[in-house]
């Protein structure tokens, strides 16, 4: 098979359903193109409306099956929302979910202040437990799935100035391999990827 001329029956996505967190820009808009393309409806999110909005008119000229709704996913009855919206949409089922939306900072470890130790950890790490969480009766009402966490290199080597962000990457490395054992019995596979630097518009 050519990679250049993908063969779209052997990675068909036709008929899966997929939320992907972030998707407005960056790797998240990346992924979301990446899913509709194959033939995956798409649901996504992020905290910009403005932003938000002038996607999904540049995925309609493309055909591509992608709604969009604004979720913070730091906030705990934020992720609950947005998952009644994605249950609503795909008819309480769902075939893949990818945990993109993530941040960082650099900064000395101890000048960390609570607050953006509370911020960070709620945006890279307690956002992807907890929507991987209720994501998971709609994964087993579909028969299975697939989740995929965006983790980093950060979350394998140690980086100076970001012990922060590697700690979150580290620990969702270890969510993902954990998650894997406990949901195989459901026919959940969950994996993580660990882009390196990516330069994206933010
Ligand atoms: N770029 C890299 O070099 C790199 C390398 C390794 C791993 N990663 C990981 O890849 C993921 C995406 O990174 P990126 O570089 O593509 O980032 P990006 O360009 O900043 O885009 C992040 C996306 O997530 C959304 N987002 C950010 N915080 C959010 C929140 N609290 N709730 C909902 N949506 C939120 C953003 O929209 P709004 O700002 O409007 O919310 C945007 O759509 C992150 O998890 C990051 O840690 C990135």
């Amino acid at each position: 098979m050519e990679y250049g001329n993908r063969s779209k029956t052997r990675w068909s996505l036709v008929g899966e359903t997929a939320l992907v967190t972030g998707g407005s820009k960056g790797i998240g808009y990346a992924i979301v193109e990446e899913l509709a393309e194959l033939g995956a409806t798409v649901h996504t999110c992020s905290r910009n409306e403005e932003e938000l909005n002038k996607c999904p008119q540049k995925w309609q000229e493309k055909k591509f099956k992608v709604t969009g709704s604004v979720c913070d996913v730091s906030s705990r009855p934020e992720r609950e929302n947005l998952m009644e919206t994605v249950k609503s949409v795909f008819q309480g089922r769902l075939t893949i979910l990818v945990n993109n939306a993530g941040t960082g900072f650099i900064k000395a470890a101890e000048e960390i202040t609570e607050k953006e130790y509370s911020f960070l950890m709620a945006t890279n790490l307690e956002s992807a437990f907890h929507i991987t969480q209720l994501a998971h009766p709609l994964l087993k009402a579909s028969g299975g799935g697939s989740v995929v966490f965006n983790s980093s290199l950060a979350g394998l080597q140690g980086i100076e100035n970001l012990s922060l962000y590697c700690t979150t990457k580290g620990a969702m490395n270890q969510l993902t391999k954990s998650l894997a054992c406990e949901w195989a019995k459901y026919n959940i596979r969950c994996n993580a990827v660990a882009p390196g630097a990516i330069e994206t518009p933010s």
